[in-house]
C-alpha cells in the first residue's frame, strides 16, 4: 500500500493546530487519507469534517462504531489525556496501529495497557512528542550520547506560558473550558514536553521525583479566580544520579516575548549545554509589541506547505506505520519502536510520580507546596506489581 486510511478519534484543538495541516498540506499529506472520524462534540465534528469534505456517513459520534463499520489501517487518537486508553486499547484489538499526541497517556497503569496490548498484537504505537524532532533537541542527544560532554550530573529547564494561556479571564480564551488551568496543571501540560526532551537527550531513567507547587497568582485572577498551580518545580533524580528541576508555569506577564517562554541548561563533568529554546531567530517588531516566531515548530511557506518539527514527528511516525503494513519493518526497528523510552512509557512515570508528589505535600499559608521523593522503583511496583520487573531491569533500578 501506498497511503494509510486513517480514523480520527477526537477532533479538537491538537487537530485544528497541528494535524489538520499534516494531513492536508504537508510532504506526508499523500500518504495519509483520512477516512473517517469520532467524536461526540457535533460542532467539533463537523468544523472539522465540513473543512475537508469528510461525508456524513463517515462521521460518528462513537469511536466504536467507527471502527466496526469504517475499513481503517491507523486511528490517531485525540482525545483528552485520560481518555488515551480506551479508544487505543479498541483501534488494537480490530488490528489498527495507533498514533497519539503526547503524553501516552496519563498513568502508568494505562500507559503499561497499551504498550502490552500493542506488543501482543505486533501492533505500533506512536506518541507525537514533537520535541524530539527539533533540530536542536536532536543535535544536543548526538552530543551528549556520543559522550562530547562527559557524564551528565545536572540540569535546570524552564517552560513558562503567558498567563493568557491559564486565565479564563482572557479574551479570547485560550481553552475552551473556564477551569482548564483548575483541572490540569502544568505538571501534566508543559513538564510532560520538557522531562520528554531531557529524557530523549541524556537517554537515562529516573529513579526518584519530587515536586514542588505555587499557587499565588492564578487565585488572585478577576473576575473569575483560578484554584490551580502557577508554577511547579519537578526533581528528577537519573540512574546515574544526575539532577534535573524542571520549572514550568503559566503566569508569565502576557507582555512576555513568546507565549512560551522555555529554555535549558544541561551540566556535565566536562562542559555545559545551554539550549535558548524561545529564540529560534525569527524576531519580528509589531504594533503589539517584540516577539519570537518558531518557523521551526510549525512553518506556515509561501504556497501553502506546512512544514517544522511539529508536523515532521508525526508524519514520521506515519511513515513508520506504513512500513510496518506494508512488512517493511525489522524486527529490530520494531523493537526500537516500541522501547519504553520511545514510547514515553518513563515520561508518563515522570508526570504520575510529580502529580503524586505535589498531591500529597500540605499548602503553606503562603500558597507554597513542597512534596516528598517517589520512588519509581516503589511506585511501578504498586501500580503494575510483577509486570514492573521488565521496567525495572531495563532501568538498571
Ligand atoms: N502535541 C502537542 O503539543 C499538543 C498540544 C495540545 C494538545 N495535545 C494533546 O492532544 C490531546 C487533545 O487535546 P486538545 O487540546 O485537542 O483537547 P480538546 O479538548 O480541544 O479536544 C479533545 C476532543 O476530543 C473529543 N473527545 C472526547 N472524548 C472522546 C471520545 N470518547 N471519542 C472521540 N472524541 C472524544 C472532545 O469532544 C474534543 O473535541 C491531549 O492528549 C493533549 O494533551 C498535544
Amino acid at each position: 500500500m501506498d497511503s494509510l486510511r486513517i480514523g480520527l478519534i477526537g477532533t479538537g484543538s491538537v487537530v485544528r493546530e497541528i494535524y489538520q495541516h499534516l494531513y492536508f498540506h504537508s510532504d506526508y499529506s499523500h500518504q495519509l487519507r483520512i477516512a473517517a472520524a469520532a467524536d461526540p462534540n457535533p460542532e467539533s465534528l463537523a468544523g472539522f469534517c465540513d473543512a475537508h469534505g469528510i461525508p456524513p456517513e463517515r462521521r460518528f459520534t462513537d469511536f466504536r462504531e467507527m471502527l466496526a463499520k469504517v475499513e481503517l489501517d491507523a486511528v490517531q487518537v485525540n482525545t483528552p489525556d485520560s481518555l488515551h486508553a480506551a479508544p487505543t486499547l479498541a483501534a488494537l484489538a480490530k488490528g489498527l496501529d495507533v498514533v497519539v499526541p503526547k503524553p501516552l497517556s496519563d498513568t502508568i497503569k494505562s500507559a503499561h495497557a497499551m504498550i502490552q496490548a500493542a506488543r501482543t498484537g505486533g501492533r505500533l504505537i506512536g506518541v507525537d512528542y514533537h520535541k524530539r524532532d527539533d533540530p536542536r533537541i536532536r543535535e544536543a542527544a548526538g552530543r551528549v550520547r556520543a559522550g562530547a560532554y562527559g557524564t551528565f550530573q545536572a540540569a535546570v529547564v524552564y517552560m513558562l506560558d503567558k498567563l493568557l494561556v491559564a486565565d479564563p479571564n482572557h479574551e479570547p480564551r485560550f481553552f475552551a473550558s473556564p477551569d482548564f488551568a483548575a483541572k490540569n496543571s502544568p505538571i501534566s501540560f508543559l513538564t510532560v514536553h520538557m522531562a520528554d526532551a531531557l529524557l530523549h537527550i541524556v537517554g537515562l531513567r529516573p529513579v526518584r521525583v519530587r515536586a514542588a507547587g505555587w499557587r499565588q497568582k492564578l487565585p488572585s485572577l478577576q473576575p473569575v479566580p483560578v484554584n490551580g498551580w502557577d508554577l511547579c518545580d519537578t526533581e528528577i533524580v537519573f540512574e546515574n544520579g544526575a539532577a534535573a528541576h524542571l520549572l514550568t508555569g503559566w503566569h508569565l506577564p502576557n507582555s512576555a516575548h513568546a507565549t512560551t517562554v522555555q529554555s535549558a541548561r544541561l551540566i556535565f563533568s566536562d562542559g555545559l549545554l545551554d539550549l535558548g529554546l524561545d529564540t529560534p531567530g525569527c524576531r519580528e517588531i509589531i504594533a503589539g509589541g517584540i516577539f519570537e516566531r518558531n518557523p521551526l515548530f510549525r512553518n506556515f511557506e509561501a504556497g501553502g506547505r506546512v512544514s517544522g518539527y511539529g508536523i515532521s514527528r508525526p508524519g514520521d511516525l506515519y511513515r513508520r506505520i506504513l512500513a510496518h503494513r506494508n512488512g517493511d519493518l525489522s524486527a529490530a526497528a520494531y523493537a526500537a519502536y516500541m522501547d519504553p523510552l520511545e514510547t514515553g512509557f518513563w515520561t508518563t512515570v515522570i508526570c504520575e510520580a510529580a502529580e503524586s508528589s505535589l498531591r500529597a505535600a500540605p499548602l503553606s499559608a503562603t500558597g507554597a507546596a513542597a512534596g516528598e521523593s517517589v520512588e519509581v522503583r516503589g511506585l511501578l511496583r504498586r501500580e503494575l506489581g510483577s509486570a514492573a520487573a521488565s521496567y525495572l531491569t531495563m532501568a538498571g533500578a
